[in-house]
């Protein structure tokens, strides 16, 4: 446990100093507009803290060599001074004043990024948090996905921050990417806001930081950041009903008569069920089980087959499918594009 937090304090410097990208998203390297707020003021805090560190350190180990002890020091206690008020008016005053500049520079943070008013062209979702994925709604779009919430790049000319409503389905989460935004909890019966306003197109990962059950460690998200344009093809993507392909006829049918309807939707079909991931755009996610594994053939057979293998405790169940059934079902979700 040790390690592991130094090896993630060390590769979070490491990339901070060398800009090298070990895999390890950073809030040292931050890419959207609260995250590069949230850094400045750690860096302050940690600036602060670390010259506190240094002179306590210093004092320690300088008292530490200078009255250790010599061969031939007398055996008796040395004389014992009590009370001083310079010194303790000092330790006092000193620490709150300390404390009181980082309460200062802390809630101005706080106030200036939550009192933002949404801009004009700004995106709107909903991102709902469930054991153990993440449904991602676009009320003003018609658009259901899960997992992946795709937003537009800001660019200088075109500002075009995404606002999300935060809710849980079931027990507390929390949205986390370091790169975008500081953390904010989902809980339920509330709804918590926070925004988003990256420049740099790409995938940016985070995940649910706030224990939530036996699979909260692979409840992974991905803000994938588009350029404007592409964001907007996207979108026409989204907004389609499933097509239907006459190869995957079989699979449907298969599909449509087990329970998996109860769960998912696809739209444009029967499929309404609401407990589950929408599957209208499935083959557009990157991964299956909200990060469990990259979503490949392979892996959506897997999955099929036994969900508890690839997500032990996972809502979905077996549904006992046999290989033929999995075949067609498998051909038939590789048609939600
Ligand atoms: Cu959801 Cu931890």
């Amino acid at each position: 446990m040790k390690l592991t937090i130094v090896s993630i304090i060390v590769a979070a410097f490491w990339e901070a100093a060398f800009g090298v990208q070990g895999g390890i998203t950073s809030i040292f390297r931050p890419l959207s507009e609260p995250a590069q707020e949230i850094k400045a003021t750690s860096i302050l805090v940690l600036a602060i803290c670390a010259v506190i560190f240094c002179i306590v350190g210093g004092l320690l180990v300088y008292t530490i060599v200078r009255y250790r002890h010599r061969a031939g020091d007398e055996a008796s206690e040395p004389p014992q001074i009590y009370g001083s008020n310079q010194i303790e008016t000092a330790w006092t005053v000193m620490p709150i004043l300390i404390v009181f500049v980082l309460i200062l520079v802390t809630s101005r943070t706080i106030v200036d990024i939550q009192d933002r008013k949404p801009a004009a062209g700004a995106v709107y979702s909903t991102v709902v948090g469930h054991q153990w994925w993440w449904e991602i709604r676009y009320p003003q779009l018609g658009i259901v996905t899960a997992n992946e919430l795709h937003v537009p790049a800001s660019t200088n000319d075109n500002y075009q921050p995404t606002y999300l409503k935060l809710q849980s389905a079931d027990v507390a989460h929390s949205f986390w990417v370091p790169q975008l935004a500081g953390k904010t909890d989902l809980i339920p019966n509330r709804e918590n806001l926070m925004w988003i306003a990256p420049t740099q197109p790409g995938t940016y990962l985070g995940n649910c930081a706030e224990y939530c059950g036996m699979q909260h460690a692979r409840m992974l998200i991905r803000v994938i950041v588009h350029p404007p344009a592409e964001f907007e093809r996207w979108v026409a993507e989204q907004k389609s009903v499933a097509a239907e392909e006459p190869g995957a006829q079989e699979g449907r049918r298969v599909f449509f008569a087990n329970s998996c309807v109860n769960c998912h939707t696809i739209r444009g079909t029967s499929a309404q069920g609401a407990f589950g991931p929408d599957l209208t755009h499935l083959m557009s996610r990157q991964t299956l089980g909200s990060g469990a594994a990259a979503n490949t053939t392979e892996t959506l057979r897997a999955w099929l087959r036994d969900p508890q293998k690839l997500k032990v405790g996972c809502l979905m169940p077996n549904m006992q499918l046999t290989d033929t059934e999995v075949d067609q079902i498998v051909s038939y979700l590789q048609t939600l594009k």
